[in-house]
């Protein structure tokens, strides 16, 4: 067993990542006799019927010595066995297994075997599911669990991408037009927000952020992009993004892309994300530790942007927009300063407590513009807007807050089909009390306040109109993955554009 454990640590070194275009399907009579090969088992025993009848001895006996078949999606690796480099067993237990599970294990296969030279294999026959298309949900969950962010390794570190993946199915076909139809785009939509939200900020500002999205969206029908500079914001009176701008050499933008995908001319979905692509907090200067993960906090804008390059990538028959807001928040003496206070486009005003509220800040004028524009069938904004969010969930849920409970609980049930949780928080009208300003009508903050993602939220809900069915997620304590979980590797998570893309599926197509 120990010299099983070296080999895998040796090759674990040379791991590659997945990319999203290589994952292919066929059927069974074309499965190759070499390279590496995934099983998956149940109690331990292949699921595929013929696997070859020297393997299965092999697989038995070795089984049978390692401590294998009882967790749910623990691998077992296996050298050098009847002409393949690799077999690697992954345990899905007894249960049929649903979407989600079938991407939890396609997770846990991608960080088990790496992305290795050669080609890897997968035999997906007889697994008990009840997906329609299971291969695809593996290869799904495969190609998040494999993500990698490593362009600017230079050294063995780089990873590079793997050869090729085949998912072995009775149906190849049926997978692979589900795949790319359906799940594809959706994995593109994740790697997408994670590039954005990996790379540093002194590459990625409002400016160049709006320059990947226009590539990304390059050639997709139906998809119209509109982005408002610094002339057109003052024009519509955005005084508070405007404000938290201010302090930056770095202009703000407001990204709008439209995705009209419905043959009716109906109200459209709108997203809203907090895009501070840095936050040093500003005048209200944050402390060093940790502070470089502040570039983490446009992850809001990063998977706004992802959820609908989703949807208009699969051609998902639903009218919906992403707004991005976008502004870097950092100290200088252009910058605004505790106390000052600003115009909304509302034309609320707003007393400018800390300059490290500036999330809600931006996001008064987003609301405002996206209910102005659209009037949307339903308004979610998504933010790294508070670090009350983590004291409250931790990093198991993103919290959403709502004053339309079929909105709240319909971006519940997403969450646990997609497996980005949320939880739904309160609103109150002890927290609008608290931000009430005495000399402007709202302040963003409240010193030595509680209920901070709760105050957080009320804020935004002061831009947002009674009838709007409106939702905000704050996603501080999931945009960050510390750990690495099986469909989400250390750094940017992504988290939002499964959620969303789900939400969509089941409410409006
Ligand atoms: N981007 C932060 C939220 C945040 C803080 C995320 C810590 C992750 C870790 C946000 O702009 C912020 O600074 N919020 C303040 C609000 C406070 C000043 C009312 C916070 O949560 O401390
Ligand atoms: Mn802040
Ligand atoms: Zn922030």
């Amino acid at each position: 067993m120990r010299h099983l454990v070296a080999l895998f640590f040796l090759l674990s070194l040379s791991i590659k990542a997945f990319a999203v275009g290589q994952f292919s399907f066929a059927g069974t009579d074309a499965l190759p006799k070499e390279g590496s090969l995934v099983l998956p088992t149940s109690a331990g025993v292949p699921l595929a019927e013929g696997v070859d009848s020297q393997l299965s001895g092999a697989i038995a006996s070795a089984v049978a010595t390692a401590t294998f078949g009882s967790d749910e999606n623990s691998t077992l690796s296996l050298y050098a066995m009847a002409g393949y480099e690799r077999v690697l067993l992954i345990e899905v237990g007894v249960d049929p297994l649903d979407e989600l599970a079938l991407r939890n294990m396609g997770g846990a296969v991608a960080k088990a075997v790496g992305a290795e030279a050669g080609q890897v294999s997968v035999n997906t026959l007889g697994l008990n599911t009840t997906a329609g298309a299971p291969a695809a949900d593996v290869a799904l969950g495969m190609a998040l669990g494999g993500y990698a962010f490593d362009k600017y390794k230079t050294g063995e570190d780089k990873q590079g991408e793997a050869t090729s993946v085949t998912l072995f199915t009775a149906d190849p076909d049926n997978a692979a037009g589900h795949w790319t139809q359906e799940l594809r785009p959706v994995a593109d939509g994740v790697y997408f927000a994670r590039n954005l939200v990996n790379e540093p900020a002194n590459v990625i500002y409002p400016q160049t952020f709006v320059e990947q999205a226009k590539v990304a969206f390059r050639g997709i029908k139906g998809v119209r992009i509109n982005v408002l500079d610094e002339r057109d914001m003052e024009r519509a009176g955005m005084g508070s993004l405007l404000g938290v701008g201010m302090g930056s050499a770095r202009p703000p933008r407001l990204l709008v892309i439209e995705y009209n995908g419905s043959e009716a001319d109906e109200a459209p979905i709108v997203f809203a994300g907090k895009g501070v692509t840095f936050d040093t907090g500003g005048i209200s200067i944050k402390g060093s530790k940790g502070m470089w993960r502040m570039k983490y906090d446009m992850s809001g804008a990063a998977a706004v942007t992802g959820t609908v390059l989703a949807l208009a990538k699969r051609r998902a028959p639903v009218d919906a927009v992403a707004i991005a807001a976008l502004v870097e928040n950092m100290p200088s003496q252009r910058a605004q300063r505790p106390g000052d206070v600003r115009t909304s486009m509302s034309g609320k005003t707003i007393e400018v407590i800390s300059t490290d509220a500036e999330g809600r800040l931006i996001l008064a004028d987003a609301v405002w513009y996206a209910q102005e524009t659209f009037e949307p069938s339903a308004l979610v904004d998504v933010a790294t807007l508070t670090g009350s969010i983590k004291v409250a969930l931790g990093s198991s849920y993103a919290g959403v807050f709502s004053r339309h409970d079929d909105l709240a609980a319909q971006l519940v049930t997403a969450g646990s089909r997609s497996g980005e949780d949320v939880w739904r928080m309160p609103l109150h009208p002890d927290f609008v009390k608290a931000i009430k300003s005495d000399i402007a009508d709202v302040k963003n903050s409240v010193e030595g306040g509680s209920g901070g993602a709760s105050t957080g939220a009320e804020f935004i809900g002061t831009f947002v109109k009674p009838e709007t069915r409106w939702a905000h997620l704050d996603i501080a304590g999931k945009a960050w993955e510390f750990e690495g979980s099986s469909m989400t590797p250390k750094g940017a998570a992504g988290w939002g554009v499964r959620l969303l893309d789900q939400f969509v599926r089941d409410n409006f197509e």
